[in-house]
């Protein structure tokens, strides 16, 4: 039965996502790691944000060796999150308090433990065989190209019995599905009219802008960095055809709102991706904001972050997407980052205002925000003591290649203490008891120590908290149109400190104006904004991080991590 909306097509324009990591978010069951119960069981905390769509990362049939991403099974729930009873009572719940439910699709290839992989393995003239990716070695044997593994090493595996390689972009153990096998494409539309008849109402789809690759499977040359294949895979020739099949097929007749994971994508791409016209996505997430500590686009080398860069960056996409009619999914956060906090503010002495800065920074924005979990308390990156305590495979492969690659075991283990994903997957901090309040058991992976005074429980009943700064933004979206249909306009000019714009429809301006630094700021607005900050003093401040009321005036002064929100009527 299709869902019957009687929303708009586009209600997802003023919603807020929340996204949790269920391993990592409530365990009901003493095992030591999240489950779907535990979500269930938290719902009113989420709702009490003010959420409207729980994001729910893969509760698939998985060996776990990429944390559900590696699906062994897409129509049944992994025993370690519960059954599919435990699902259904989920959207049931969601449903009663008018909230949605967004699931993660992992389509772009699945585990090696799939029946299809292994049906496929086993001879190369098993029907199954072309649902993967299959060549034949290179003349010297070796894999079929040079391109590299997401996740270190070569993105080719070799299968003895076949003689043949198969691609692996990510872990060994994810073999990418042949988007060009019209069976393969069929079966995907099976499984999310599945899940869309089971009463979800979207999707995030993982990496999908990377199904589609060139045929010729050509070398990289490595003229364009990182040189590891991705331009043979990233947007690739068919996949706007491709998308535009599942849009048909399922996401149009149900309603759904979706979002795809685009992994080094471009404007042009995602503006074809998110635009209503192209009837494909309703918005895309794009990461060059969060590469901006990347030396040369490398990942596992380290440099301090370019907030010029970060802003340009920001900047780019909101200008870009607004003229071209896409949408950005609005993030700072995820389980593939570390902690933004940790990573561009002070996560120590400024916490509160750094957290606040944040979220007052990114929700002025035009897009969908999300929301990871913890983020809403302030949760930062963990201090990491020993090797030992990493779960993630990428950063246990990694820990290995960079001392191949000559860095000494320090020198790698602080590398992957920055970096690692691991950093955003420590388990959600409920309340000042054993654990955190997330577990009874022992956790599966460490517990920040921080949490008799960082966790959910402080931050609800201080009304002053991080939390409550988010309710309020998240309330802001659904109640003032120009966060939706503002133009953004930029306004610091390359100020070293401040990160400053504005956004304007025909009656309303709004003014955010943030210090990301250390030091106080003073900040002139630009000469042709300054006329239309009204003298009286009637520009309504929204919200801000300091205990005093700064009213907007062509010159500010903004404290350490200052950061406000002003709202004010446009003039022309
Ligand atoms: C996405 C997911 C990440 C996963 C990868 C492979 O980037 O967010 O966690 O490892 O895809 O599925």
């Amino acid at each position: 039965m299709k869902n019957e909306e009687k929303r708009a097509p586009d209600w997802w324009r003023t919603s807020t996502v929340y996204q949790v990591y269920p391993k990592s978010f409530k365990d009901t069951t003493g095992r030591g790691s999240g489950d779907i119960r535990g979500l269930t069981e938290k719902l009113d905390y989420i709702k009490g944000l003010g959420i409207d769509i729980v994001w729910l990362q893969p509760v698939y049939v998985s060996p776990q060796n990429d944390n559900g991403y590696d699906v062994a099974d897409y129509y049944n729930i992994d025993p370690a999150y519960g059954t599919m009873e435990d699902f259904e009572q989920l959207v049931q719940e969601l449903k009663k308090r008018n909230m949605h439910l967004m699931i993660d699709i992992v389509v772009n290839h699945s585990s090696t433990e799939h029946p299809w992989f292994k049906e496929a393995k086993s001879s190369r003239d098993n029907p199954y065989r072309d649902y993967y990716i299959w060549k034949d070695p290179a003349e010297d044997g070796g894999p079929p190209n040079n391109w590299q593994s997401k996740f270190g090493g070569s993105a080719w595996q070799y299968d003895e019995g076949t003689k043949q390689y198969y691609l692996t972009l990510y872990d060994k153990t994810q073999a990418d599905l042949n988007w060009e096998n019209e069976k393969v494409r069929q079966e995907v539309i099976d499984l999310l009219t599945f899940w869309a008849d089971k009463g979800v109402s979207g999707f995030r789809m993982d990496v999908i802008n990377l199904i589609s690759k060139d045929p010729a499977f050509p070398n990289d040359d490595g003229s364009v960095p990182p040189g590891d294949g991705r331009k043979f895979y990233t947007d690739g020739p068919r996949v706007h055809e491709y998308i535009k099949e599942l849009n048909e097929k399922v996401f149009r007749p149900y309603h759904l709102v979706t979002v795809g994971e685009m992994s080094s994508t471009t404007l042009e791409h995602c503006i074809r991706y998110s635009n209503p016209k192209e009837n494909e996505f309703s918005m895309t997430f794009s990461f060059h904001h969060l590469k901006v500590d990347y030396p040369n686009g490398q990942k596992w080398e380290l440099k301090p972050y370019d907030f010029e860069e970060l802003k340009q960056v920001l900047s780019d996409w909101q200008v870009g997407m607004q003229q071209g009619g896409g949408w950005n999914a609005l993030f700072w956060n995820n389980h593939d980052q570390p902690r933004a906090l940790s990573r561009f503010t002070n996560d120590s002495e400024y916490r509160n205002e750094s957290a606040k800065l944040l979220a007052t920074t990114l929700h002025g924005l035009q897009g969908t925000p999300y929301v990871y979990q913890g983020e809403e308390i302030g949760m930062p990156d963990p201090k990491w003591n020993d090797i030992s305590e990493f779960r993630d495979v990428e950063s246990r492969n990694m820990y290995n290649i960079l001392q191949q690659k000559g860095k000494t075991p320090e020198e790698a283990a602080h590398i992957v203490s920055v970096r690692s994903r691991d950093n955003s997957r420590l388990p959600m901090m409920w309340d000042d008891s054993d654990q955190a309040g997330f577990t009874t058991g022992t956790p599966w992976i460490k517990i920040d120590e921080r949490y008799p005074f960082i966790n959910a429980k402080v931050q609800v009943e201080d009304p002053d908290s991080i939390y409550h700064h988010y309710r309020k933004l998240i309330e802001y979206r659904k109640k003032i149109p120009v966060l939706t249909d503002g133009k953004y306009v930029r306004l610091d000019e390359g100020h070293k400190q401040i990160y400053a714009y504005a956004r304007i429809n025909a009656s309303e301006t709004l003014v955010v104006v943030s210090n990301f630094s250390q030091e106080e700021a003073r900040f002139d607005f630009p000469k042709n904004f300054t006329e239309k900050i009204p003298e009286d003093g009637s520009a309504k401040l929204l919200i801000g991080n300091t205990e005093d009321q700064p009213e907007l005036s062509p010159i500010m002064k903004l404290p350490p991590y200052g950061s406000y929100m002003w709202l004010m009527k446009t003039t022309h």
